[in-house]
């Protein structure tokens, strides 16, 4: 007969040092399963004679319930205790700051075409984008630059393997696609865009730029009209009583024409080393849409008259920031760009 009172202290003994669900698993078959050791002390009720039959079968369940009730309190422990095992090691300070987002900003080109875009918008011009990939006869030769024609070699052109299929070399051609769009309406646009050129790259020139042209069509539009715009244009952009300076000039596509220079804005007109010691800095090319030009856009010259400029916005942006080298713009390099915030 087996002995109550030693298979309790051994199975409570052994149930005290379980510290894991393994060792719990393998106490719980071994003394409660089916075929563990307290059902097989309870099935031997039946071998006892009758008059021991009461006081055993009492003794084995009070065995029975007590270690089960042992069971069920120390699983919860161990469970506990791997819960608490856990939180310690994963430990998660909530009082650590945070990791701060890095905030990206505009790069200084496109401030600087914001700035443009509310100017002109405040004047009424609304924004036109044309493609970068032009033909030769939209980049060149319906702005009256004929095949061989000499003014070409201040182009120098990204050619492409189509045939006279080319990179812009300014945002002029936008003009022609403009005019046949609204054409008989009248125009106030701005074109901004990327403008490619096959040329050594210097403190002054990129292969990639950007210009903003502007094209004004329609009755009675006169040179006055061009100078007042591009002087009120100057006067928000650079700030009040900036001084304009129009000088002749050449493009095949605009007669007269002329370049457009303001009164230095670092010396002020005294002359300084950013302008060259002259008192003034270039900022764009313009002059009046040439008949031919009009005449190419579907408008006819006798009725229609209009102006075109051009500028570049990231030799405005360097004179506004006081920027030497224009390669800053696309090098991409961290200690440029955020200085624009
Ligand atoms: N397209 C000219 C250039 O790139 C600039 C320009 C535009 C001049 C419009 C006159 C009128 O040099």
């Amino acid at each position: 007969m087996t002995d109550l009172t030693q298979l309790q202290q051994q199975a409570e003994t052994e149930l005290a040092a379980s510290q894991d669900d393994a060792a719990l698993e393998a106490w719980r078959i071994k003394y409660i399963s089916r075929k563990g050791l307290i059902p097989a002390a309870v099935k031997q009720i039946g071998a006892l004679p009758p008059e021991e039959r009461a006081a055993y079968g009492q003794a084995v369940n009070r065995l029975k319930q007590g270690v089960q009730a042992a069971f069920e309190v120390r699983q919860q422990a161990v469970k506990e205790a791997s819960l608490q095992a856990e939180l310690t090691a994963e430990g998660i300070d909530v009082t650590l700051p945070g990791r701060r987002p890095q905030l990206g900003r505009l790069h200084p080109i496109s401030r600087t075409l914001r700035q443009i875009y509310d100017i002109f918008g405040s004047m009424g011009f609304q924004i036109y984008t044309a493609r970068d990939v032009e033909t030769d006869e939209t980049n060149f030769q319906l702005l009256n630059f004929p095949k061989g024609h000499p003014a070409r070699e201040m182009q120098d052109t990204f050619h492409t393997t189509v045939p006279d299929v080319l990179l812009r070399t300014h945002t002029s051609p936008g003009q022609i696609h403009a005019m046949r769009d609204y054409h008989p309406e009248p125009i106030r646009v701005i074109l901004p865009g990327k403008c490619y050129r096959y040329e050594q790259v210097t403190a002054r020139s990129e292969m990639m730029f950007y210009q903003v042209e502007g094209l004004a069509v329609g009755h009675s539009i006169t040179f006055a009209d061009l100078k007042g715009t591009l002087h009120a244009f100057a006067n928000q952009l650079f700030g009040e009583g900036r001084q304009l300076r129009f000088r002749c000039s050449h493009f095949p596509f605009t007669e007269p024409s002329a370049e457009v220079d303001i009164d230095c804005i670092l010396c002020g007109g005294k002359g300084c080393r950013v302008c060259k010691y002259s008192g003034w800095l270039e900022i764009l090319g313009c002059g009046m849409v040439h008949p031919t030009v009009l005449r190419n856009g579907g408008y006819d010259p006798d009725i229609y008259s209009g102006y075109a400029f051009g500028m570049g916005p990231e030799r405005i942006s360097m004179l506004l920031h006081g920027i030497d080298d224009i390669r800053y713009f696309y090098a991409n390099d961290a200690r440029f760009l955020p200085q624009f915030a």
